[in-house]
């Protein structure tokens, strides 16, 4: 039983007067809208709206799954990773993450920025939408993280002390078990459509693919680089547009935020590259199986744009390392080819497991069947070429090009 109350849409009025700081950024005499709207899967979240038109999200941890209930037990800490996390890369990037206005540590509760005017990235892709500028903002991101909470940018006691405290076991023991694990590992809990199970079965008797996974998954377990957001899909991504898409659907992003850093340790710095370039594969492979060959190519061009931003961000803030004394340009151009061809392994990590394993992601699994078996036999196969090609050319560039091939390749009909 859990010693803590959960929020519901009675009792947040209260919650928010007894919280001064809370009180100051809504009125909570004067609601106008209280509602749950969480659609994901693990917290509860809420949205309050007062007469003058401020807002306020509220986000409680519960101390199990929220999908699942009780029997699946969670630690609510994961509410304090997510808040601190905000914290830290709320002072590198504030334009970049939902400002935190509060964090309740006997309730894990987080008190944020109302963001009901954006929309969630993976939602207007799925639609067809071309937000532009969202793939670059998401490489500023990653690039101002790596450099600001790694030993680079950190004081070396305040950077044990973050290390210490982002250790995040529970939930990095369910990356571990989905992404690297289980697709290749049949826990029980994988699937695919009938036609794909020669594609799965070949996949998980790929030694290559065993092989490169062991890496990827010894990299995510022991090298602790940089306070990752440690689930940087494209449905972690709200997006809004300027104004109204043009008539192939393209539209200029006025604000990028990523968000729900539950997931949060230090780990791979790639990682955070890799998850989001195997969601662009995704929405190209949805493209593709619609037969829009052009979009294609654009959610395929993310895949630079967030390299080349990422790059040019950490290349920026580069001349301000702390210890410069080692770590010459030299340095920097051993960790930039690091981290690209890693990025290579977890981006065919995340871009299998969500075909083969537990929870599918929607840009694939919401294709009609006859499209959706070669939209998923694209992804297994691009996985299996990734991690061969990773320490040949791992240029975004090279990455694009034999992505395209294989999706277009096994396109069906
Ligand atoms: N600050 C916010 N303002 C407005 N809406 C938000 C905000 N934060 C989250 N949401 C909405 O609530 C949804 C769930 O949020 P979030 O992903 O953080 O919850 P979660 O329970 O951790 O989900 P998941 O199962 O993906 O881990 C988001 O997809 C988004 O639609
Ligand atoms: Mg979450």
């Amino acid at each position: 039983m859990a010693d803590y109350e959960f929020l519901t849409v009675e009792n947040i009025p209260d919650y928010i007067r007894s919280t001064p700081t809370l009180a100051e950024v809504i009125d909570p005499d004067d609601l106008v809208l209280c509602d749950e709207i969480g659609d994901g899967n693990l917290n509860l979240v809420f949205l309050a709206k007062d007469t003058s038109g401020r807002g306020l999200c509220l986000k409680q941890s519960l101390p199990y799954v929220r999908m699942t209930g009780e029997g699946w037990p969670m630690t609510p800490d994961r509410a304090r990773h997510e808040a601190e996390t905000l914290a830290a890369h709320g002072a590198l990037v504030p334009d970049l993450v939902p400002a935190m206005y509060h964090y309740n540590p006997e309730r894990y509760i987080i008190a944020m920025e109302d963001l009901s005017d954006h929309r969630v990235w993976r939602g207007a892709l799925n639609e067809g939408l071309s937000h532009t500028g969202a793939a670059e903002a998401v490489g500023r991101y990653v690039g101002a993280v790596a450099f600001g909470t790694s030993p680079l940018g950190m004081e070396r006691e305040a950077l044990a002390e973050a290390i210490a405290r982002s250790v995040n076991p529970q939930l990095c023991e369910i990356t571990e078990d989905l992404v690297f694990t289980e697709p290749l590992v049949d826990a029980g809990r994988n699937s695919c459509l009938p036609a794909n199970e020669p594609d799965a079965r070949e996949f998980s008797e790929d030694a290559a693919m065993m092989r490169a996974m062991g890496h990827a998954k010894w990299l995510f377990m022991t090298k602790a680089e940089a306070l990752l957001h440690g689930d940087l899909h494209t449905g972690s991504v709200m997006v809004r547009a300027e104004g109204e898409p043009d008539a192939d659907g393209v539209v200029a992003c006025d604000s990028i935020k990523c968000f729900d850093s539950e997931f949060a340790y230090y780990g791979p710095l790639a990682f955070d590259i890799g998850a989001p370039w195997a969601n662009y594969v995704a929405a190209a492979a949805r493209a593709v199986a619609l037969g829009e060959d052009e979009r294609a190519r654009w959610c395929l061009s993310l895949v630079s744009a967030t390299w080349n931003a990422f790059e040019a961000e950490f290349r920026r803030r580069w001349p301000q390392r702390r210890d410069p004394r080692v770590w010459t340009d030299a340095t920097l151009e051993d960790l930039l080819l690091t981290w690209r061809s890693e990025a290579w392994l977890f981006a065919a990590a995340k871009m299998s497991r969500r075909i083969v394993g537990a929870a599918k992601n929607k840009d694939v699994e919401t294709l009609p069947e006859n499209l959706r078996e070669g939209a998923a036999r694209g992804i297994l196969r691009l996985s299996r070429q990734l991690v061969r090609q990773a320490g040949v050319d791992s240029s975004p560039d090279a990455f694009e090009r034999l992505a395209h091939d294989v999706l277009l390749e096994n396109r069906t009909r």
